[in-house]
């Protein structure tokens, strides 16, 4: 079991524990919040919350953004807006966190997974294609999946662990079809694609500001998008749909979505400090390929020419033929020396949470999540720790004595 699991809320780690990554808070956050507390400002409206959006847009490069109260919401709002409806399939990847999986079944869709590729581990561009190509047909009003007869009604192409999707071929099958393209750029902020920050390039992107992400505001998440209607759209579904802020009228179900102005504070902050974080991120990935470059038995993440990856999650992949130990004991190896590590996410299309009756294989997928391990990477990481994560690692992939536990 890794040391941090056992650990009560709230208790400190143990000496010497290397966590697999923690916030980074140590621009002005304090003084933000103690604005908002000092002021009374905490709620759901506040000049941090239309701060925080204008930063975000600003550097998602699209003209609106509005924060919600997780990634989650965003993402299920983001259907909403591409008119998705019960009963309509989306594609989306296989390899990623449930929470896009899931915020298709809030609105009564299905999911249908599409594998990853084995380069940069992101959703396939050619199996997305293959899929629409041979396994939907057009009705002459929808895309029709043939072995379901459903409505194929959008994409959701997940950017995983900073790296982007590759979403050109992506985005000219969705044009052929008229499919709005969901960027879910929740593990993304701060990439690019093509020279594209993550989140524009679709026609609407989600963040996520949870604990372990990039930046992070405890729990917040933000929707970014180009289209004025959208924008207007989701600020009304976000705030319960309101319609007569004195009468109390609503003319729709809407969502209680919103973020807190003592959030955004939070988030305002750490905006402030995101090139720096992402450069932090880069800096710790280098010196990651440098040390373990050629030890056998590991593969390391690899950026595309096209890609700006942010390395937010440095994962790495363990051939257990080429290094006789596999990916989860390595990872017991190393909780046992107080190096916090964590695999990937069972595929989705493995989640009994989404048995659907047909789940497509995913043999890509499969595999990386046997391999894959993610080491620690927090925006503070010590060289010293970074240090003992590599000579630990290290060790135990070249069967040399590791001191005992
Ligand atoms: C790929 C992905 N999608 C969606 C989410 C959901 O974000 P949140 O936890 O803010 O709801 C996360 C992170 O938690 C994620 O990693």
């Amino acid at each position: 079991m890794n040391p941090v699991e056992k650990l009560a809320p709230g208790a400190p780690p143990p000496a010497d524990f290397i966590p697999l990554i923690v916030p980074e808070i140590r621009g002005n956050e304090w003084k933000y919040v103690r604005e908002c507390l000092d002021t009374n400002w905490v709620s759901s409206v506040g000049s941090y919350v239309d701060r925080f959006e204008k930063m975000v847009a600003e550097r998602a490069g699209t003209r609106y953004a509005i924060a919600t109260v997780n990634g989650t919401a965003a993402l299920h709002i983001a259907l909403l807006l591409a008119g998705v409806q019960a009963d309509d399939e989306v594609l989306v990847s296989s390899l990623t966190f449930i929470a896009p999986a899931n915020a298709i079944r809030y609105v009564g869709a299905w999911p249908v997974f599409i594998d990853a590729e084995p380069t940069y581990w992101q959703i396939d561009p050619a199996g997305l294609v293959d899929f629409i190509d041979n396994s939907c047909r057009w009705d002459g009003e929808s895309l029709r999946n043939r072995r379901t007869g459903r409505r194929v009604k959008a994409i959701l192409p997940v950017h995983i662990l900073g790296h982007p999707v590759d979403l050109d071929p992506i985005l000219e099958a969705a044009a052929k079809y008229s499919l709005p393209v969901i960027e879910d750029a929740t593990e993304g902020l701060g990439a690019r694609y093509r020279g594209r920050s993550l989140g524009s390039v679709g026609h609407v992107g989600c963040f996520s500001f949870n604990g372990n992400k990039i930046i992070t505001t405890g729990g917040g998440g933000m929707l970014v998008t180009d289209n004025a209607e959208w924008a207007a759209r989701a600020r009304y579904l976000t705030t319960q749909a309101k319609d007569d802020p004195i009468e109390y009228v609503h003319n729709a179900i809407g969502y209680n979505y919103r973020l807190t102005n003592l959030l955004a504070a939070m988030g305002c902050a750490q905006m402030e400090q995101l090139d720096m974080f992402v450069e932090a991120k880069r800096q710790i990935a280098r010196r990651y390929r440098e040390a373990l470059i050629s030890l056998p038995g590991i593969h390391l993440p690899e950026e595309a020419d096209w890609a700006f990856s942010t390395f937010w999650m440095y994962t790495v992949l363990i051939d257990e033929k080429e290094s006789r130990i596999d990916s989860r004991e390595l990872l017991r190896e190393l909780a046992a020396r107080k190096i916090q590590t964590r695999p990937l996410w069972q595929p989705i299309h493995r989640s009994p949470a989404h048995t659907i009756a047909d789940n497509p294989s995913c043999p890509n997928s499969d595999a990386l999540y046997r391999q894959a391990i993610s080491l620690p990477c927090s925006v503070g990481l010590s060289s010293s720790a970074q240090n003992q994560v590599v000579d630990v690692l290290s060790r135990l992939l070249l069967r040399h004595d590791v001191s005992p536990v």
